[in-house]
């Protein structure tokens, strides 16, 4: 009955991302992946035996910053070990660590090649942590109705605390292994880019450096535009047909023409291969936009599979798509050559379920973030952009928030806590070590920092880039760009520990 419960909720917060999407109000924090899409393949069913780490669990603290008897709950956290390449603590032999970030660390791990082919070079050992309420690091016995059903569990659920829970768990280990000499570095993508470099900010005791890749720590506050992402989903598809473009552009009203018409919901449904009969148009509607978002953020230049299993460039493979439609065909069949890319590359969906809410990649609790510290305005603006005008509008979220969870978020706080306003002049002084990554080809890139900082706080900006793409496995048909993104990195990387061993001989 619980899971019950806790699906109809599921699927009432799609409803209101969708809703909210066609009412002009926001659109709920599109997250990095969100559990608004559906992945077509189960990764459980490939992860086991990867063969990549072993798995452990640390008995972590729930609460770092309260001494309050309940504070002092534990609960069991994940990590992920490879010691084949490491040099040892006798070497001080370096450990790189990736802070996980909103789903189970697994997932991210099998995406995150970058460390696994830079460790040889380093004789590094590889940690890969996945963050708290996520994957199967959960609190409160692991049953999800107790853990996101009452906001006094998943309470404990916020950014500090998961920075808290690194700091620990890799003294620990440190401890553990004998290694207290060896420096770590810390690797991230995304929010767990975020995670990282805030990560060096706070603890630069524990971690000597940290690669930030496709971490928009802007994205707060009025610190960038909250139309950027959208803005940047626009010029991805412009930028390769004109037509394309216009053809999504054209399309949303279009669709809720039809939607109004006797028999329309039928018909689109037909149109797009839907399994059940739509109840509105704005089911599909949101369906397609979170095509196009998440295409546009994994607009690799090889076949990938992060959040879907994808072509090459599949946003040229999208447009392509809706060109060479054909001149007979209409716009929901250009639309749906379009979006069969994203939702049935693998050739396998029989038809396309918009109410499957199942959360393959335990990213549940971001909705809880969204509600809380990770306020990150977003909306789409301008004649030009390729969804319709739905400003920023933050009593929105505090509508939804309150009405799901009974909590008001704190907008201020993540500035508060981790800085944003002046960050060249903040950090230069107070900061090093810090490599952010950023392709402009991802809508996240608008918050991320991109420009250099100082020597040692380096922005790298690859124009033809997407979301961490410089953390994946690399390929032999990659481009010369991100060989030398790669290249640049290692090499900044190395010249931070070997400043750290001449620091250490002194
Ligand atoms: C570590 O990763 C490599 C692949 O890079 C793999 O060959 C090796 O078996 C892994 N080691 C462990 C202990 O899992
Ligand atoms: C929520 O959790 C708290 C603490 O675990 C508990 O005391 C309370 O009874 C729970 N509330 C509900 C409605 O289950
Ligand atoms: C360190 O060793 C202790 C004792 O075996 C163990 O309980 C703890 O989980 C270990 N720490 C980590 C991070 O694995
Ligand atoms: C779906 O729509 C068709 C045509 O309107 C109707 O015959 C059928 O009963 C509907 N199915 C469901 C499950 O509502
Ligand atoms: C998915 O792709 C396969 C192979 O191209 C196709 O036969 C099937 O109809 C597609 N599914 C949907 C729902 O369009």
């Amino acid at each position: 009955m619980a899971t019950d419960h806790l699906e109809q909720k599921a699927f009432w917060i799609f409803l209101f991302w969708s809703l909210c999407f066609s009412l002009t109000s926001a659109f709920l924090a599109p997250t990095f992946p969100s559990s608004a899409y559906r992945p077509q393949r189960r990764l459980a069913d490939s992860v086991q035996n990867t063969g990549l780490y072993r798995t452990e669990f640390y008995t972590q603290i729930l609460d770092h910053f309260d001494f309050n008897p309940q504070s002092y709950r534990t609960f069991q956290q994940r990590y992920l070990i490879n010691d084949t390449y490491w040099g040892g603590a006798s070497n001080k032999a370096p450990i790189f660590v990736y802070t996980g970030n909103e789903g189970d660390i697994e997932w991210f791990t099998q995406n995150t090649g970058f460390m696994f082919e830079t460790a040889p070079h380093f004789k590094a050992l590889l940690v890969f942590i996945e963050h708290r309420f996520y994957g199967n690091s959960t609190p409160f016995e692991g049953d999800r109705e107790v853990l996101f059903g009452n906001s006094s569990n998943v309470g404990y659920l916020s950014s500090t605390q998961a920075l808290a829970d690194y700091a620990t768990l890799i003294i620990d280990l440190k401890k553990n292994l004998s290694a207290t000499d060896s420096p770590v570095i810390v690797f991230g993508g995304s929010y767990g880019g975020m995670l990282a470099a805030w990560f060096r900010m706070k603890y630069p005791h524990i971690a000597l450096g940290a690669l930030a890749s496709s971490a928009p720590i802007l994205q707060f506050e009025d610190l960038v535009s909250p139309y950027s992402f959208n803005d940047i989903v626009t010029q991805d598809f412009r930028s390769e047909s004109e037509n394309c473009y216009k053809v999504i552009k054209g399309s949303w009203e279009e669709i809720q023409e039809a939607g109004q018409k006797p028999g329309g919901l039928e018909m689109l449904g037909k149109s797009f291969r839907i399994c059940k009969n739509l109840s509105s148009s704005d089911a599909l509607t949101g369906w397609l936009r979170g095509a196009w978002i998440f295409t546009a953020m994994t607009d690799y230049p090889t076949p990938s599979n992060f959040i879907s299993p994808l072509p090459a460039y599949p946003v040229k493979k999208m447009c392509e798509a809706i060109d060479n439609a054909g001149s007979g065909k209409d716009t929901f069949a250009k639309l749906y050559a379009a979006a069969n890319i994203f939702y049935n590359y693998s050739g396998t969906v029989t038809c396309f379920d918009l109410e499957d809410n199942s959360d393959p990649h335990g990213l549940a609790g971001w909705q809880w973030q969204a509600c809380t510290e990770m306020i990150m305005p977003q909306g789409a603006s301008g004649e030009d952009g390729i969804f319709p005008v739905n400003e920023w509008n933050y009593e929105d979220r505090v509508a939804y928030c309150s009405a799901t969870y009974g909590v008001e978020p704190r907008p201020h706080w993540i500035t508060t806590e981790f800085g944003g306003p002046g960050i060249e002049r903040v950090l230069k002084r107070s900061g090093g070590n810090i490599i952010f990554f950023n392709g402009l080809r991802d809508p996240w890139s608008g918050g991320g920092v991109l420009k250099s900082i100082s020597r040692s706080l380096v922005a790298i900006v690859a124009k033809q880039g997407a979301h961490h793409v410089d953390l994946r496995l690399s390929d032999k048909e990659d481009p010369q760009w991100l060989k030398d993104v790669r290249k640049q990195e290692v090499d900044i990387i190395s010249s931070w520990i070997s400043q750290y061993y001449q620091d250490l001989a002194l």
